[in-house]
């Protein structure tokens, strides 16, 4: 029930992560715990970001220097607790989301890994809170995966708060592959979007073909 990339076998996916940073025992409860809510048909199997993504996003906040992240569609707090863990002890993370039960869970796990007080939760409807904050929070790491058709605007509201280099990560951008031949309107988003981001000269693009598939975004 782990996320695995559409791209990988499941032995190449065991394989991956067995060549990479171990899990440790709370990630390895979080993931038990966030796969059993799936299999009980209480959450989708695909939200959680797959292990090795967050494994590489501990490692990219933390070698980027990042202090002030921002989260977007945080769900049950593994991909909050990666970058929490790679930022410093004075570091801050702000997630978003809409659901208090996902990011009750969350808060269990950050708390028994030590990084609770670094992360802040607010919820509701997460574009207008990322408008409303004050117009001079600025972050050095940003991560979106919350609703794709939202993404656009994500990234619109993320550019003028990111420090100069800072990044932005956006998941799922392969959507599965399906971002050749979108399927739904969520397929539609990340195809469109994708385009306009390679042509943006405002950011440095690349897309990873890391588990759904991972942008990064410069800011210039
Ligand atoms: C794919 S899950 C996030 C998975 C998480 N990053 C992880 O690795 O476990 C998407 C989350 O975004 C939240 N979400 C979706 N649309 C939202 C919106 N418009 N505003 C706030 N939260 C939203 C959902 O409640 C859900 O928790």
């Amino acid at each position: 029930m782990t996320p695995r990339s559409f791209l990988l076998t499941p032995e190449l996916a065991d394989y991956v992560r067995a060549s990479s940073e171990p899990a440790d025992p709370v990630v390895a409860d979080l993931l038990a715990e966030t796969a059993a809510l799936a299999a009980r048909g209480e959450a989708s199997p695909t939200y959680q970001i797959a292990p090795e993504q967050g494994t590489f996003m501990q490692l990219l906040t933390r070698a980027v220097g990042a202090r002030r992240a921002i989260e977007i569609g945080t769900f049950t707090g593994y991909s909050a607790l990666c970058i929490a863990r790679g930022l410093p002890a004075d570091g801050s993370l702000l997630c978003l989301d809409r659901d208090a039960g996902w990011t009750g869970i969350a808060r269990r796990y950050w708390d028994r890994a030590g990084v609770g007080d670094r992360i802040e939760v607010r919820l509701g409807e997460a574009l207008p809170t990322l408008r409303e904050l004050p117009a001079g929070q600025t972050f050095d790491l940003a991560f979106v995966d919350a609703d794709k058709s939202g993404y656009a605007d994500y990234v619109a509201e993320l550019h003028p708060r990111m420090t100069d280099n800072g990044v932005v990560l956006l998941d799922n951008t392969l959507r599965e592959g399906r971002v050749l031949d979108p399927q739904d309107r969520d397929d539609v988003a990340l195809a469109e979007l994708n385009a306009a981001l390679a042509a943006d000269a405002r950011w440095e693009t690349v897309l990873l073909p890391l588990a759904d598939g991972l942008t990064l975004l410069r800011k210039r």
